[in-house]
């Protein structure tokens, strides 16, 4: 490391202690999720490290990937273990189930400080087209009979972290909620289920994206602080959709006639790029009336006191679907190298301070991949870009994102240089036909990070295009060169 750089991350590291140092403030209760789709992961010891010097002792995990799961041992921290929903069919023959909890969980004794096993995720998300709505079910009452086998019942509960498009309110309401119609038997079966085991309803509740998905929704309504109330009856109001939409599923449960239901929030956040409300000022914004909401422990009307919630999530994930919007790569409350990204205060406190960040990060060489200004076959261009984003990461490059106010020169090294470094900068990586060339010039501009990858720590690079996607790049360049 060059003696400035080092000189810099000393200071930063004093930063960091300095704020921590404060002993008034201990955490709130609040868990996080732990996603893995990303090429370059951080070692997750540094990471189980990082949550401690946080206080966070809760996370959620979407699979049980003994990677991580084995970093967790012995740490305190509190774990719910994911089973994908790909696995759902295979969960819902008992011997199956019984084989992952022998594996997954037993084989870990005691060192495991497994609280619930998250059976699917999302289920039943109407895009699934119910793909998943015979087998969640049973597939959940197999594990938890399979933990109560293992003489783990008592303490490991079973449970489906749902969507929260699996309930409605027909007039807007919150006390009107009730389960979507097409599934409430499926659901008042599994809530009742819960309901026996003392397991809870686990929801994910995303303001951001009820701000997203109609543009008639009123934005203030999306944060804590908005000074914008909606009506139920009986003069009961509500000040912002998280409460809302909370209290929405509280009356289906009660409706179903499990009224007492405990509820877990397995998934709340907000992005901060992808898309013109993914930003860093605003995901600032809501977390800073979260916390402190959740610091109060006021609860909503229908549960007053204390809320259980795991935010979404830890780390940006390079390789997330973006079919549900460009923000999907953007949820984390650290950056793709474990930085805190803007100033949280777990204790609620609304105190001006840092998260600890991950530390022993190490990165690639200093050196980005950019457009070569004299490259000649200019008329290749577009198939390689389209190469680059597919491959790699565009999703700073749209409308009110960070790398929105770039040139057309920078936005093609943009595409390029993320291509590049999600491939582990492999030299291979910067030819785009020649149009490349590699730099050790910083890119960056004023907002827009051209980031340098770090050297992973294990899992996946990112995946080679699929040779449909190359033939008809082929195809594409092919024309392309026949014209010219
Ligand atoms: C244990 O969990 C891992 C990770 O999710 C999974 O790949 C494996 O199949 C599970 N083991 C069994 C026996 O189901
Ligand atoms: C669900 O159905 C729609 C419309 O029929 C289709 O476009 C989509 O691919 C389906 N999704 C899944 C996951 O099967
Ligand atoms: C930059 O790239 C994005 C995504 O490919 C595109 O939508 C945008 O129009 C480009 N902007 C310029 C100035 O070329
Ligand atoms: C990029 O590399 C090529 C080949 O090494 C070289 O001819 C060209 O001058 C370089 N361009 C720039 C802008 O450095
Ligand atoms: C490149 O510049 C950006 C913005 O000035 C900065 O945040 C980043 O740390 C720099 N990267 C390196 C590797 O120096």
């Amino acid at each position: 490391m060059a003696p400035l750089l080092r000189l810099l991350a000393g200071a930063a590291a004093l930063l960091v202690a300095v704020s921590h140092a404060s002993a008034w403030s201990s955490a709130v209760d609040v868990g996080v999720n732990w996603g893995s789709q990303l090429t370059h992961p951080l070692l997750p010891s540094s990471v189980v490290k990082m949550l401690k010097d946080n206080g966070i002792m809760k996370v959620k995990l979407f699979d049980a990937d003994p990677w991580p799961v084995e970093a967790l041992l012995d740490s305190g921290i509190e774990v719910m273990l994911g089973i994908p929903n790909d696995m759902l069919e295979i969960m819902s023959s008992y011997g199956s189930a019984q084989d992952w909890v022998k594996e997954n969980v037993t084989a870990y004794g005691d060192k495991l400080k497994l609280k619930y096993v998250a059976v699917g995720n999302e289920p039943f998300l109407k895009s699934y087209n119910g793909t998943f709505m015979k087998t969640t079910v049973p597939a959940l009452k197999n594990i938890q009979k399979a933990l109560d086998a293992a003489g783990l019942g008592d303490k490991v509960k079973a449970t489906v972290p749902l969507n929260a498009d699996v309930y409605v309110s027909p007039d807007d309401k919150p006390s009107s909620g009730q389960f979507r119609p097409d599934i409430d038997d499926v659901m008042t079966d599994m809530v009742k289920f819960l309901h026996d085991h003392g397991a809870p309803f686990v929801v994910n509740i995303y303001p951001f994206l009820s701000l997203y998905q109609s543009d008639d929704f009123p934005f203030e309504f999306a944060f804590f602080d908005g000074g914008r109330n909606i009506q139920d009856k009986d003069g009961v109001s509500y000040s912002n959709v998280f409460d809302a939409n909370y209290d929405t599923l509280v009356s289906a449960l009660k409706k179903a006639g499990v009224g007492g239901l405990k509820v877990v929030v397995g998934e709340v956040g907000w992005p901060t790029d992808g898309n013109k409300n993914a930003n860093m000022k605003l995901a600032r914004r809501f977390y800073d009336g979260l916390m402190k909401k959740l610091a109060k422990n006021e609860g909503t009307h229908l549960r007053p006191g204390k809320l259980d919630v795991y935010l979404f999530g830890l780390f940006d994930e390079d390789l997330k679907s973006i079919a549900p919007g460009n923000f999907e790569r953007h949820w984390g409350i650290l950056t793709y190298d474990g930085k805190p990204k803007f100033p949280m205060d777990l204790s609620g406190q609304g105190h001006d301070k840092l998260l600890a960040g991950v530390s022993g990060v190490q990165y690639l060489p200093h050196q980005w991949c950019v457009l070569d200004d004299e490259a000649k076959a200019q008329d290749k261009l577009p198939g390689n870009i389209q190469y680059a984003c597919a491959g790699g990461d565009c999703t700073a490059l749209g409308y009110g994102c960070s790398c929105d106010g770039l040139d057309e020169k920078s936005n093609i090294s943009y595409a390029f240089n993320m291509y590049f470094q999600m491939q582990d900068q492999d030299v291979r990586a910067c030819d785009f036909d020649g149009l490349a060339n590699i730099t050790d010039k910083n890119a960056s501009t004023k907002g827009c990070l051209f980031p340098v990858q770090i050297i992973s720590a294990g899992g996946r690079m990112a995946p080679a295009l699929r040779w449909t996607t190359l033939l008809a790049l082929v195809a594409h360049v092919l024309v392309m060169g026949f014209i010219v």
